[in-house]
């Protein structure tokens, strides 16, 4: 398609999805990605390690490699909003938090992002007092916080949850024995007691803590700001409380769940792409799964180079915390699925709701049969483009990777829940040869809009 005609499809509008939701990712699918693409800094690595600069009493902390991403700007506004002296400059971010002029969480960003909870830890450990907003569910499911409420327990505080607020004040601060849920070790839960633990008196052991590399990279940090902790990245953390801790500098990870996006989107469009930044060893099940597909996947020791010019087969998986299958990438990886040449079965045992993106796909034509936490994908030879609603952020992903598959125009809407944790999506989809575009309309009301914009035909 002659690239001017292209402009001309990418740039039209179609007015019913700019109405709903102002952004939209237009994609003309069906073009088999190729080149390399460099991951950014890890979102859930960045939200632990941006709340636990609070811990420090002194000095500056100065983080590198923070992606540009809606949650880290939600958190930084969140630590700010706590009295800490927070400046970006490009991916780093800098924090002064050695005055802090508040114990109570802003609900406004508790309520846009779960990971705000994260501020409880810091504020009990620091100030041993904090009213911090419960974070409620999402689409993914009711997503409790009891792990992090029972721990803050044990360590001296009393809890009372009032109007959807958890209000803790400790009059003692101690380290405790923590054993978390075996079969759902949280992340979120693993890094809040971790942070609570540095100021705490003694010894604290956490029993089935999670092991994602985000563990690993907050430990790193806490122990450069004078934190003792050890075995992070193991099922068994244990954390030495310490008087203080002073501000420090510290690079981010990279995204393993952006890595492997651009595999998924690799897979789905029969590319050779190869995702630079990243270990293997961050997506372990993931990558030997689309080995046992018949993908070819090399990797080297901050690389993987996909090849998926041939057809591959359908292979069943079963999510897990770390290290086995991430449910992260359970919606891109079921996407790619979708065009196996054999049917998969997919499990997803840690949330509830993550097959919500699933309706959206049977919209382009894929043939996915879910019964509880379960998703019997039979495969089709092909996807249709449509115009789909992305309803969290790895949905939105998944969505985006059955587009660009997808011969024809599509249009994602919701692009906010992509914006939450990818950096340039579109940007780096094409450097990689995808035909995307992002569309903004300034909507003042539909009347604008229907001006403005032309319904287009799709194919
Ligand atoms: C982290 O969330 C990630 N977020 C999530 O990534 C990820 O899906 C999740 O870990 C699992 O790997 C960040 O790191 C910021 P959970 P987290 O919901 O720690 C149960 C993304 O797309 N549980 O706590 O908040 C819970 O019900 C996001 O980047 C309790 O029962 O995960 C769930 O089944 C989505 N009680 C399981 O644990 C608790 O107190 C997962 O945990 C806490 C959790």
């Amino acid at each position: 398609m002659k690239s001017v005609q292209l402009k001309q499809e990418l740039s039209e509008v179609s007015v019913s999805n700019v109405i709903e939701n102002q952004d939209q990712i237009v994609i003309l699918g069906g073009v088999p990605l190729h080149g390399e693409v460099q991951v950014s800094g890890s979102k859930n690595s960045s939200l632990p390690i941006l709340a636990a600069s609070l811990l420090a009493t002194r000095g500056q902390s100065v983080l590198h490699n923070v992606p540009s991403i809606s949650d880290v700007d939600v958190m930084c506004k969140m630590i700010s909003s706590l009295g800490a002296k927070v400046t970006r400059e490009d991916h780093t971010v800098i924090i002064d938090a050695s005055h802090l002029n508040t114990s109570v969480a802003p609900e406004k960003y508790v309520r846009q992002m779960r990971a705000s909870f994260y501020v409880a830890a810091p504020l009990l450990a620091r100030l041993h007092c904090a009213e911090v907003p419960l974070p409620g569910g999402c689409v993914l499911g009711t997503r409790p916080i009891d792990y992090h409420i029972n721990a803050f327990r044990k360590m001296g505080a009393v809890i009372i949850v009032e109007r959807g607020a958890m209000l803790a004040k400790a009059d003692r601060w101690e380290g405790a024995k923590v054993l978390l849920d075996h079969k759902n070790s949280s992340v979120g839960a693993t890094v809040n007691i971790m942070m609570a633990a540095c100021l705490a008196k003694g010894i604290t052991t956490i029993e089935n803590a999670a092991r994602e590399p985000e563990v690993i990279n907050l430990g790193d940090f806490l122990n450069k700001m004078g934190g003792r902790v050890s075995g992070a990245g193991t099922s068994t953390i244990t954390i030495e409380g310490v008087a203080e801790l002073h501000g420090t500098e510290q690079e981010i990870y990279n995204d393993r769940i952006e890595a492997g996006t651009f595999v998924a989107a690799a897979v789905a469009t029969r590319g050779n792409v190869r995702v630079c930044g990243l270990s293997p060893s961050h997506l372990p099940v993931f990558l030997e799964k689309y080995q046992e597909a018949g993908v070819s996947i090399s990797t080297g020791d901050n690389w993987i180079q996909v090849q998926a010019n041939s057809p591959y087969s359908g292979v069943d998986i079963s999510t897990s915390p770390f290290p086995g299958f991430a449910t992260d990438l359970q919606p891109l990886f079921l996407t790619t699925m979708c065009l196996a040449q054999s049917k998969s079965v997919i499990q997803e045992t840690i949330y509830d709701g993550r097959f919500n993106y699933v309706p959206e796909l049977l919209r382009m034509g894929a043939d996915v049969d879910i019964t509880d936490n379960t998703a019997i994908v039979h495969a089709v030879p092909k996807l249709g483009a449509a115009q789909v609603k992305s309803s969290d952020l790895r949905a939105g992903a998944a969505l985006v990777i059955a587009s660009l598959a997808a011969e024809g125009r599509s249009e994602i809407s919701n692009v906010k829940y992509i914006d939450r944790g990818y950096e340039n999506l579109t940007a780096k989809l094409q450097n990689l040869g995808a035909q995307v575009a992002r569309q903004h309309l300034p909507i003042s009301d539909a009347e604008d809009v229907q001006q403005a914009g032309r319904i287009t035909s799709h194919k």
